[in-house]
């Protein structure tokens, strides 16, 4: 039985992934590390946890002394990275905190694998997680390839740049074998609201102002996570070791027009006059450094390894709409205690 290690599954995108690999390779056992920040929930995976080939591991990849005691128990096949600190507000608030996570941790990992590996690296693969963020900003035309040079804005894409630097230099100075993706905006369910949509969906269901950043003039390119998922599962298995694969939705909104489309529907789910949700709209101080335009050319995937998203836009939407809905519970829980202490913060 492989032994593979998923970090960050008790996040959004990291739920996602561990429960598909959970599920769908029984002849995996795979290990979800994460520290249960405030990103990461156990209710996230709570439908896999007592499946009997998978361990929940709690522990910090900043702890270098932890990692690699834990590599040298369990003798991982394969890693696949994905704790981090994700939120570029936070990150303008607290950038040593994304240094730690997002660099350090990813160096302790790297140093682990490439010690328990390096007599033998033949059917190891390490996989970084990344973003389309280390690009910097579009302007009104262009999409990001795989060759387009990096230009991290603010300190959470530094940091991820940083990061994607350390594993292809340890791909090119050890030789580890390694992937790495870089990936547009998600969304889905088990979404954190502290971003875009699912903040949204909350102050919608809740009455409460939608801050639209700016002039609301900004554009993301996004990506149903279960779509995300299926992409890293396959990146994994078939891609090529030392390469790197652009992800992303070919789906491009103006936020603006992205919260427009949100109210809509959630007027019509909520039974509220048309218009109702919109009146929410206000325009708030701009991020620093705001990036004004992502975009993802995601032809080499879809060349090389048959990779594209499975669901709309529409489609992607309405379920995810749906769960947020359904899951009201999840809603509070999440919502409560620290949240509004960094929601006050943040909006007053
Ligand atoms: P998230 O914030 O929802 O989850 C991050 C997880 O990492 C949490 O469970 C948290 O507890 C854990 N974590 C944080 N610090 C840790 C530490 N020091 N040690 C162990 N665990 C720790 O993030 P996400 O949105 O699911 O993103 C996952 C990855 O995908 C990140 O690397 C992010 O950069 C990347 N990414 C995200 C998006 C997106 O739209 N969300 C898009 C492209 C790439
Ligand atoms: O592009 C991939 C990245 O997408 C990931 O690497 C990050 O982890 C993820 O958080 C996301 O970053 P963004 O900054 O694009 O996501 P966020 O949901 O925070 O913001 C989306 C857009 O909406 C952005 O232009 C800022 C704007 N915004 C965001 C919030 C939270 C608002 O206008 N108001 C808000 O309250």
């Amino acid at each position: 039985m492989k032994k593979i290690l998923i970090t960050g599954g008790a996040g959004f995108i990291g739920s996602h992934v561990v429960r598909r690999f959970v599920n769908k390779y029984p002849e995996y056992h795979i290990f979800n590390l994460d520290a249960l920040t405030y990103a990461g929930n156990l209710e996230n995976i709570k439908d896999i946890e007592n499946k009997s080939n998978y361990t929940f591991v709690k522990g910090d990849i900043v702890d270098e002394a932890f990692i690699s005691e834990l590599f040298n128990l369990h003798d991982f096949d394969g890693v696949l990275h994905l704790a981090a600190e994700s939120h570029v507000d936070r990150s303008i608030e607290d950038p040593l905190a994304f240094v730690k996570t997002n660099i350090i941790g990813t160096v302790n990992l790297l140093n682990a694998a490439k010690n328990q590996w390096k007599n033998n690296f033949k059917g190891k693969r390490f996989y970084h997680i990344s973003t389309d963020e280390v690009y910097g900003s579009l302007g009104a035309e262009g999409l990001f390839t795989e060759t387009t040079p990096y230009d991290p804005n603010s300190p959470y894409s530094a940091s991820k740049a940083s990061s994607d630097h350390f594993v292809r230099a340890y791909g090119e100075t050890y030789g580890l074998p390694y992937v790495l993706t870089n990936c547009s905006n998600n969304y889905g369910s088990f979404h954190f609201p502290e971003k875009l949509i699912p903040l949204f969906i909350n102050n919608i269901i809740n009455n409460r102002p939608l801050p639209v950043y700016g002039d609301g003039n900004y554009t993301r390119d996004w990506l149903f996570v279960e779509d995300h998922a299926i992409a890293i599962d396959l990146v994994f298995h078939k891609g090529k070791n030392h390469e790197t694969y652009n992800i992303g939705g070919f789906n491009e909104w103006k936020n603006i027009d992205l919260v427009k489309l949100l109210c809509q529907i959630m007027d019509q789910k909520l039974g509220r006059h048309a218009g109702d949700s919109e009146k929410l709209i206000t325009y708030v101080k701009d991020r620093p450094g705001h990036d004004l335009r992502y975009a993802i050319d995601a032809s080499k995937i879809n060349k090389e390894l048959g990779w594209k998203p499975s669901v709309t836009f529409e489609e992607g939407l309405e379920k995810t709409i749906n769960w947020y809905l359904n899951n009201e519970e999840w809603l509070q829980n999440v919502t409560s205690g620290a949240y509004k202490e960094y929601y006050q913060k943040q909006y007053s």
